[in-house]
């Protein structure tokens, strides 16, 4: 590096840490963040820029899924480095004219953060030079209703997200917290869940003399029971 060079300062929140403070202005007014969504669970989302077609296919999709994420007591509020009127001008487009995979007339009413000095981008490290210098990557932080970052899952410009993969990690980061036990491998409601959740190993031999009903073991460190579909639906849906 020259002498002269200043190296700046990049910071990437990880799991386990409290989510950045910040205030901004969205396309539904000024947002507090995350206290404004304290007690509730919210995906803070970034997409590279308006007026583009993987991050339009993206808006679509999670705007006709949004009451979806609701229902899981989960807000979505998404940002790019874009000004207000552009992403003002894109949702509009994107309302009146684009018709997309069945999905048309889709109105976005969840916020989307204007960060055209790319503040909070920079704060969330969404910013990742390598792929782009002045574009968000695609970032999906999973925030606690505490405001702590539970999950963090990345994609790069080219490639849109899965969002049956984003309601799935909500449902079962709930579920996890609901029941005290840890998801397996592709875990869905009404799949078995482990236990006792990996680390605490001790109980697992009475299990495995067979002491512990609807648990199964396949060895001494990895246990499973069963949790049923409703019951995981009905601790987690709202009515
Ligand atoms: C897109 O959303 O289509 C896109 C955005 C930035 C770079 C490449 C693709």
């Amino acid at each position: 590096m020259e002498e002269n060079q200043i190296q700046e300062v990049v910071t990437m929140p990880r799991i386990g840490d409290p989510a950045p403070k910040f205030e901004a202005i969205t396309t539904q007014g000024k947002i507090n963040f995350p206290d404004d969504y304290s007690g509730e669970w919210v995906i803070l989302f970034s997409h590279p820029a308006d007026f583009t077609p993987v991050c339009t296919s993206e808006f679509m999709t999670f705007a006709t899924l949004e009451e979806q994420f609701n229902k899981a007591n989960c807000k979505l509020v998404g940002l790019s480095i874009d000004g207000l009127y552009s992403h003002i001008a894109w949702l509009r487009t994107i309302k009146e004219k684009i018709e997309y995979k069945g999905m048309k007339n889709v109105e976005v009413n969840f916020p989307l953060i204007e960060d055209i000095k790319m503040d909070v981008a920079k704060k969330y490290g969404m910013i990742q030079p390598n792929e782009d210098g002045t574009k968000a990557v695609r970032a999906v932080f999973f925030i606690d209703p505490k405001g702590i970052i539970r999950a963090i899952i990345y994609y790069p410009l080219s490639l849109g997200r899965n969002f049956d993969e984003i309601y799935r990690v909500v449902v079962a980061l709930q579920t996890a917290d609901k029941f005290s036990v840890a998801m397996p491998a592709d875990w869905r409601p009404g799949d078995d869940v482990i236990v006792p959740p990996a680390g605490s190993c001790g109980v697992a031999k009475k299990r495995m003399e067979g002491e512990a009903k609807d648990t199964h073991c396949y060895d001494w460190f990895f246990c499973t029971k069963k949790l049923d579909k409703d019951t995981v639906l009905k601790s987690i849906l709202k009515k």
